[in-house]
């Protein structure tokens, strides 16, 4: 059973308290609903079977793990790299900057292909991960939670761009307004932390 964790994120720059409270309640659903799948799961397995007639109902219940579990995990990294008073850009000396210089020519080209990424049509996420095979970061785009994951690869920096969470503070068609906001609150150091593979969420 996972639980849900706990945030102690408020008073952000431009992202409202209103829009943050209703996010954690967001992200709680998803931390209950893959708890109820694995359980209605294990419930049909319990005979040590999965019957012809189980099958459509054991198939519809595997089929929405990716997005139950992936809405789950993304959330704890979108809320994990946000803090207050956090956005200052990452000194010449970070790991993250020295990367994203090496991979991409400056650290301004990544942030215009990251956050051109997040301007996107459609719902999901922006996400700059690190394959940590060959210590490269690469900038993606996530359908819905589940649809565009690289299998291994570390999400090292994780934005929202689901209109949830923004459309309380921001227009729909204001989205680089709220993706503003995000980077002005950035928690640089979970980056960094992350790139170094000292920590998850
Ligand atoms: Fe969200």
């Amino acid at each position: 059973m996972y639980q849900v964790k706990e945030f102690n994120l408020s008073r952000l720059n431009g992202i409202s308290d209103q829009t943050l409270e209703m996010h954690f309640k967001l992200y709680e659903g998803y931390v209950k609903e893959t708890n109820r799948l694995t359980e209605a799961i294990a419930e049909i397995l319990k005979d040590g079977r999965v019957d012809q007639e189980e099958m459509p109902a054991y198939s519809e219940l595997k089929r929405r793990l990716g997005f139950e579990y992936n809405g789950m995990v993304l959330h704890e990294y979108y809320f994990s790299n946000l803090k207050k008073d956090g956005g200052e850009d990452p000194a010449g000396n970070s790991a993250f900057r020295k990367a994203v210089e090496s991979n991409f020519g400056s650290f301004d080209l990544w942030k215009t292909d990251f956050t051109s990424v997040g301007k996107m049509r459609g719902v999901g996420w922006a996400i700059c991960y690190l394959d940590p095979l060959h210590g490269q970061l690469s900038n993606h785009w996530v359908t819905l939670h589940e649809v565009g994951n690289v299998a291994g690869f570390i999400p090292v920096l994780v934005m929202d761009v689901w209109e949830h969470a923004f459309l309380l503070d921001y227009k729909p068609a204001e989205r680089p307004k709220y993706i503003e906001a995000f980077f002005s609150n950035l928690h640089w150091q979970t980056v960094e932390e992350r790139l170094s593979k000292k920590r998850h969420a």
